[in-house]
C-alpha cells in the first residue's frame, strides 16, 4: 500500500477525532504546575478548537494582584497541551491573546499539522513533580543546562543560571521576600486559604508534598503557617544545586504566559533527564525584591520567575502527586463556562 501524504493523513482526520485530540490535551493539561496549586484556568471547547481562559476567581489578590503568576500558571496548562498533541503525532496551532477585547482569553489552540510523533516530554507530564527537598551534591552538567536554556529559548524567554559572585545576592533576596511576606496578612491570608483547602476542593498545597524549614542555602517557600509540613526532608544537601531565573524581555502579559510556557517546557524536559526543581516565586511576587533582582542581571531583562535544579538523592522516594480538579470542572463546550 502507498504510505499516505502528510495532507491525506490531516485530511483523513474527522473533526470528531480533531476535537478528541483536542480534548485529551486539555486533560493532560490538568496536570500542569501552577502557584500554590490554584489551577486558575479554564478550557472552553469551541468547534475543532480549544479556548484558554483564565480564572479570575482563583487569583490571589495578596500574592499576585497583577496576574501574573496566574498567567504564569495558565502559560504551563497551553504548553502541557501543546506536548500532549506533539504525543498524538500533531504540531499545535497556538495563538497567545488573540483577542484585545477579551483579555481572559490566554490563548486559542487547534490541532495543527501531523508530524513524528514524540512522547518523551509527555510522558514527563505524569512523572513531574515540585520537589521542595534538599537535593543531592551532583551539579548538573552545562550540556544538559544547555538543554533547559534551548527549551526556554522556544518560547523567546531567556535563563540565566545564578552564579557564584551572585549567590550571596539572590540568597538574601529570596530570604528577604519569605520575610516580607510572613509579615504582611495579605500574603499571610493567600498562604493560608491555599493550604488549607479541603479534599473536595480538589487544588491547594498538600502538607504531604511540603518540608520542614532546615538549614539550607536557600530555602523553599514556607508553607507552615497553618499545617505543619509532613514531607522528610532526607538527606539532601543542595550542595550540586543550581539556581535559575527566567527573564523576559519586556513585562507584559504576553510575557508572562510565554514565561509559563518555558517554564513547563525546561521542567519536563529536566525531568525527562532524571533532574528534579522547585520554583521560586517569593521574588517577584514582593515588588521591592523584583526589582532588585533586574538590577542583579544588569538592569536588562525582566524576571519572571526563578526556579531550583538538581539531582534528587539516591534513595529519595517520588514525592506524591498532589491533586488536580477534574476535566469536568474545568473544560465545557460553548456557553457551559
Ligand atoms: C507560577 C508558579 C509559581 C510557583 N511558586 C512556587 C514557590 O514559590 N514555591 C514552591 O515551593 N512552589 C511553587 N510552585 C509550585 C506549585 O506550588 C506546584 O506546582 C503546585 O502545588 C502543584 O504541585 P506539583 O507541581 O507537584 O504538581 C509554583 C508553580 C508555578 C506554576
Amino acid at each position: 500500500m502507498e504510505p499516505l501524504l502528510l495532507e491525506e493523513v490531516a485530511m483523513s482526520q474527522s473533526p470528531r477525532a480533531e476535537i478528541d485530540q483536542v480534548v485529551e490535551a486539555s486533560l493532560a493539561a490538568l496536570r500542569a504546575p501552577s502557584i500554590l496549586n490554584t489551577q486558575p484556568w479554564r478550557w472552553r471547547l469551541s468547534g475543532n478548537h480549544a479556548e484558554l481562559w483564565a480564572d479570575r476567581s482563583r487569583q490571589l489578590d495578596g500574592l499576585d494582584p497583577d496576574g501574573r503568576l496566574l498567567l504564569l500558571s495558565c502559560g504551563t496548562a497551553l504548553h502541557h497541551a501543546t506536548v500532549a498533541l506533539l504525543a498524538a503525532g500533531f504540531a499545535a496551532d497556538v495563538t497567545r491573546l488573540p483577542d484585545p477585547q477579551r483579555p481572559d482569553l490566554v490563548a486559542w489552540i487547534r490541532q495543527g499539522m501531523p508530524c513524528a510523533a514524540d512522547d518523551v516530554l509527555y510522558r514527563a507530564i505524569y512523572q513531574r513533580r515540585t520537589d521542595r527537598r534538599p537535593f543531592s551534591d551532583s551539579r548538573p552538567g552545562d550540556a544538559v543546562l544547555d538543554t533547559l536554556r534551548t527549551a526556554a529559548e522556544r518560547h523567546r524567554v531567556h535563563l540565566h543560571v545564578v552564579r557564584p559572585d551572585q549567590l550571596t545576592a539572590f540568597t538574601a533576596a529570596v530570604a528577604h521576600a519569605g520575610d516580607v511576606e510572613h509579615g504582611d496578612t495579605r500574603f499571610r491570608d493567600d498562604l493560608v486559604t491555599w493550604t488549607t483547602r479541603s479534599r473536595d476542593d480538589r487544588d491547594g498545597v498538600s502538607p504531604r508534598s511540603t518540608v520542614a524549614p532546615t538549614h539550607r542555602t536557600i530555602a523553599p517557600r514556607d508553607f507552615s503557617l497553618a499545617r505543619p509540613a509532613a514531607l522528610e526532608a532526607g538527606t539532601g544537601t543542595d550542595h550540586g544545586t543550581v539556581y535559575v531565573i527566567f527573564t523576559v524581555d519586556t513585562d507584559e502579559p504576553a510575557d508572562w504566559i510565554a514565561a509559563g510556557q518555558a517554564l513547563s517546557d525546561v521542567w519536563l524536559t529536566l525531568t525527562a533527564h532524571g533532574l528534579v526543581a522547585s520554583p521560586i516565586s517569593e521574588v517577584v511576587e514582593v515588588q521591592p525584591v523584583r526589582i532588585a533582582l533586574r538590577r542583579l542581571l544588569g538592569g536588562v531583562a525582566h524576571p519572571a520567575i526563578a526556579m531550583r535544579i538538581g539531582f534528587p538523592v539516591d534513595d529519595a522516594a517520588p514525592v506524591p502527586a498532589s491533586i488536580r480538579r477534574s476535566g469536568t470542572d474545568t473544560i465545557g463546550l460553548p456557553g457551559q463556562l
